[in-house]
């Protein structure tokens, strides 16, 4: 999730030979997965079974495990799926400027720990976590989300994905861990810099880990009621380089699943007449709306993954020491095993926030409800007549196969409507 160079620590080093790829590998790049990737999970389901043999950019062989049980299973038994990527076989294959170096250089963040020392790093994130008020946040949410809206209320038109979604993820994460109000807007901008890659990135990213850095001499020197205060403050007796790479990946790991939490919930309530983005739609249906998203549409549809320790089997697969598994979250969501044919379960036993020891961490899934809420409620008391400016088909998702998120968002609505 961070921006890092390979790293040339070569303990743990890959647990066997770079492993043949299957002929019947499935890319996951290309169009398909911009378009209906709902169908294209069932059709793999079909084709396949719970664990499809997949090609990455590069072609590079990964496991893309989407039957629900078998994802269970993954996440159940971190010492057979490790998160090391060190292990990966694949390591002599891959170039330094693969385009996924990213999210697989290994780096010391709670993300790729192991046992004991992860459940260190994060027992302080979730206890830190948990001394956040959710009403102070969810009025926080409420200033920024009524601020951005009022920069394009009497315009009568908007892109929400630029000009709202994108912005109050990030501007209420920097204000939970302490940002300090003047620096919120650029850190904020580098943040979602550093997230869309191209050649602004790093730079972009070396800023915030700058600022960041000042941010946690700044909380050693005089601590405040914020989670990087909380966090240095915590029996965990986190180093100021633990401190530093934990606080920079709460933010990159809440930003992008939350704006687009937000985005595709805005998307299906001005696309489905069963949630009419009205205020006579009411409170009940954005939180149906919202649960819908987490089983039909989830803001991180896969994920890099998992690497196994030894030779295995998993869902009639045979998988070699040190191949890479990805979580199929987004597949394992649609498993009939799972879902009655008849549609999203009501209820949230789906794997959009994943599972065990390295699932979103406590209470992480309900900072991100409340803020996805709140953005969702304030635009729709704000702008109750808004429509999509374009034809439904006409709206265009990003080509990511981790992330489930639209380009754009255009709507029109009438500014004479709009008072606060
Ligand atoms: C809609 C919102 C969110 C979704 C769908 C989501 C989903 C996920 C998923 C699927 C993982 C596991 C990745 C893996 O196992 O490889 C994860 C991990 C994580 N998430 Fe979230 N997340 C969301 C919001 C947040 C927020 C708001 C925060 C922080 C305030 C956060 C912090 C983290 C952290 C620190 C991890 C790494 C945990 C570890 O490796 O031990 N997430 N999240």
């Amino acid at each position: 999730m961070t921006h890092t160079e390979p790293t040339a620590d070569a303990t743990p080093s890959p647990a066997g030979p770079p492993s043949p790829i299957p002929p019947d590998s499935v890319p996951l790049y290309g169009p398909r997965y911009q378009e209906n990737p709902a169908q294209l999970y069932r059709e793999l389901r079909r084709t396949y079974g719970p664990v499809v043999p997949a090609l990455l950019e590069g072609d590079v062989p990964a496991w893309l495990v989407i039957g629900y049980r078998e994802l269970h299973q993954l996440f159940s038994d971190p010492q057979l799926f490790a998160r090391d990527p060190r292990i990966w076989n694949q390591w002599p294959n891959i170039a330094p400027d693969w385009p996924l170096i990213q999210y697989t250089a290994y780096q010391p963040s709670v993300l790729f720990g192991e046992g004991p020392e992860h459940q260190r790093r994060v027992a302080a994130i979730s206890d830190a976590l948990s001394g956040v008020d959710q009403f102070e946040l969810r009025t926080r949410c409420e200033e920024i989300a009524d601020t951005l809206i009022d920069g394009f209320a009497g315009s009568g038109e908007a892109e929400l994905m630029t000009q709202y979604v994108y912005s109050i993820p990030v501007m209420a994460i920097a204000g939970i861990i302490g940002i300090p109000i003047a620096d919120v807007g650029d850190t904020a901008r580098d943040l979602v810099t550093s997230l869309d890659g191209g050649e602004e990135a790093i730079p972009a990213y070396q800023r915030v880990a700058a600022r960041m850095g000042a941010l946690v001499a700044a909380k050693r020197a005089d601590p405040g009621p914020d989670v990087t205060s909380r966090m240095l403050a915590h029996p965990a007796a986190l180093t100021d380089e633990e401190l530093l790479f934990d606080v920079i990946l709460l933010t990159l790991a809440a930003q992008e699943p939350t704006a687009n939490w937000i985005g595709n919930t805005l998307q299906l309530m001005l696309t489905d007449d069963r949630f009419s983005l009205t205020l006579s739609g009411g409170r009940q249906s954005v939180s149906q709306a919202l649960n819908e998203v987490m089983w039909e549409n989830i803001p991180v549809q896969n994920s890099l993954g998992r690497w196994a320790t030894r030779d295995t089997e998993l869902g009639g697969r045979h998988i070699r020491a040190g191949d890479a598994l990805l979580l199929g979250l987004a597949g394992a969501n649609a498993d009939p095993y799972v879902r009655p044919a008849t549609g999203a379960p009501a209820n949230n036993a789906h794997l959009s926030f994943a599972h065990g020891s390295h699932g979103c961490p406590y209470p992480a899934p309900e900072l991100a409800e409340v803020i996805a809420r709140t953005a969702v409620e304030v635009l729709l008391d704000r702008i109750p007549d808004a429509t999509l400016a374009v034809y439904p088909d006409e709206l265009t998702w990003r080509s990511s196969f981790q992330i489930r998120g639209l380009i754009s968002l255009p709507v029109k609505f009438s500014p004479t409507a709009i008072a606060r």
